[in-house]
């Protein structure tokens, strides 16, 4: 099967500093992906490569089986989202306004009320809140507004940085919970970066473990090597 997404051999530098040192990965689709690894390991610089934030200097990256050169409308348009670290509501519009800050993107204007009644019913739990300021939202609810919005453009891969991000345990398993329901109704495929959190591999069909710019494990989530990997590095 051919993979969604699939970087090959990719280096990414900020400016003579190698944050990507050869990197392979692949996501299939319909798959949650999780790229898990220690502060500064490069995790954020994948997501960001291949949505084309960032300039690869070597390698290459393929979308739907086609070699691109990452370009953020382009992916957009193709069905690629990006969801950045930290919980990046617009704090004082509404809920239903920052759902409405992904419509730039859509071109049929009937097609966004469709996107935005299909969002509103995947997230019942914010029943009652889409006219409330954002910022007023607890943590919670703040980071589903941000996977909603990621969703409001229908991609057929979602990539999510730290959605744990400031969330309580209990929270984090339901943010985990939703990715897993919005995967098996929709179909929608996720890359999900987060730090260390074991939680994730419950929902993933594949993880890579990240290290100074480089894939050091990557697995099932069942895969004995990979959770020594996770064991060693965070002495979980
Ligand atoms: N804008 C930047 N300029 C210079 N160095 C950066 C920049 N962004 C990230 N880096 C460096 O690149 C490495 C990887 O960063 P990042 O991808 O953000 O890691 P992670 O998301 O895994 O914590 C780190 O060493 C970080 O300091
Ligand atoms: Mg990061």
């Amino acid at each position: 099967m051919q993979p969604l997404l699939q970087l090959s051999n990719v280096y990414v530098e900020y400016n003579r500093f190698r944050a990507l040192c050869g990197i392979d990965l692949a996501c299939g689709e319909k798959q949650i992906i999780a790229l898990l690894g220690p502060n500064g390991a490069g995790k954020s610089t994948i997501l960001k490569a291949a949505f084309g934030l960032l300039p690869i200097s070597q390698g290459t990256v393929q979308w739907q089986g086609e070699t691109v050169k990452p370009a953020p409308p382009d992916m957009v348009q193709s069905g690629l989202s990006f969801t950045p670290q930290g919980k990046s509501v617009f704090p004082t519009l509404s809920v239903k306004e920052n759902l409405e800050t992904a419509v730039h993107f859509i071109r049929d204007r009937k097609d966004i009320q469709n996107r935005l009644d299909e969002v509103v019913s995947l997230f019942p739990a914010l029943e009652g809140k889409w006219n409330a300021e954002a910022g007023t939202l607890s943590g919670g609810q703040q980071q589903m507004v941000v996977l909603a919005r990621g969703l409001m453009t229908r991609p057929r891969l979602l990539l999510l940085d730290e959605p744990s991000l400031g969330l309580a345990p209990k929270l984090v398993k339901e943010v985990f919970l939703k990715v897993k329901e919005i995967n098996q109704r929709l179909g929608t495929a996720f890359v999900i970066v987060e730090h260390n959190l074991k939680s994730l591999l419950d929902i993933v069909d594949h993880a890579y473990v990240l290290r100074q710019g480089k894939v050091v494990s990557s697995g099932p989530p069942s895969d004995a090597a990979l959770r020594e990997t996770i064991q060693n590095i965070f002495k979980l």
